[in-house]
């Protein structure tokens, strides 16, 4: 089992675009793959059709009054499961703070999943916080997508000083860049400075309006424009990420 989890500390970047896109692929391509919705927005919960089936179910599940096992839904595509989050996911740094062993607790919450599933995408709210500390500790890799401007590259730095001072494991981190408007020399300037740093993969998802039509489908690009560009790219994106962090 590997678990991917996509993340910036900057909002808005595509990290659920990038999870359902990724995920689709990666069970369409035979891999057994769970999505965690670990943001109360629930926006991947949303793309998938899925709602969490009790009341408080996010807050539940960090505090083991849920087994993990029965807040797993199938979503519509065969071999794609979801954990839905729903507002109760707000709670997760308090909950998680009052908790010994915090760190560990989403890698200990997926270990026994590990015979289950293949791939495990952890769909991650921005910030950086006692949630996202364990789940930079429970992924393999942290999967940052990074839109080409000065205020992104900022955040991607900060994670990257934030992994060396916490003794957090720096070659999980790999990046790539989202939302790029060959438009503007900005994008291509940052985008040539940082491509000389091992941590980007050369795949890079442009801005397109199809990425925003998965909202109004409700769907990962594959089922609803198969043939368009953004699905093109999102598939060269999968191709590079299964080589490097799948096999
Ligand atoms: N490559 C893209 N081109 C155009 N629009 C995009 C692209 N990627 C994402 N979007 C749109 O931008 C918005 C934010 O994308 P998304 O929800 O994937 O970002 P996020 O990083 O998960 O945001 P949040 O931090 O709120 O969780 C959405 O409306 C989405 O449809
Ligand atoms: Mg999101």
């Amino acid at each position: 089992m590997v678990i991917l989890a996509i993340y910036n500390l900057k909002g808005g970047v595509g990290k659920t675009a990038a999870s359902i896109n990724l995920a689709h692929l990666s069970a369409k391509e035979g891999f057994k793959t769970l999505v965690w919705d670990l943001d109360p927005q629930g926006s991947s919960s949303f793309y998938l059709g899925a709602s969490a089936s009790v009341k408080n179910e996010s807050k539940k599940l960090l505090s083991n009054e849920m087994d993990i096992t029965a807040a797993i839904q199938a979503s519509p595509y065969e071999g794609l499961d979801i954990i839905p989050a729903d507002i109760s996911a707000r709670q997760a740094d308090i909950l998680l703070n009052d908790m010994k062993q915090s760190k560990r607790k989403l890698a200990s919450l997926l270990s026994p999943l590990k015979n289950e599933y293949d791939v495990v995408i952890l769909d991650s709210p921005p910030g950086i916080s006692v949630l996202h500390d364990a789940i930079f500790v429970a992924a393999d890799w942290v999967l940052m997508p990074n839109i080409p401007t000065t205020l992104s590259i900022r955040s991607f730095e900060t994670v990257v000083d934030y992994f060396k001072e916490n003794d957090l494991d720096r070659s999980k981190l790999k990046c790539f860049f989202s939302m790029v408007d060959h438009r503007k020399n900005l994008h291509h300037e940052v985008m040539g400075e940082f491509y000389k740093d091992k941590v980007f993969l050369k795949s890079y998802i442009p801005y397109l309006s199809d990425v925003e039509k998965m909202g109004v489908h409700e769907a990962p690009l594959e089922t609803f424009a198969p043939s368009s560009y953004a699905a093109q790219c999102y598939r060269d994106l999968w191709k590079e990420v299964r080589k490097n962090c799948i096999q």
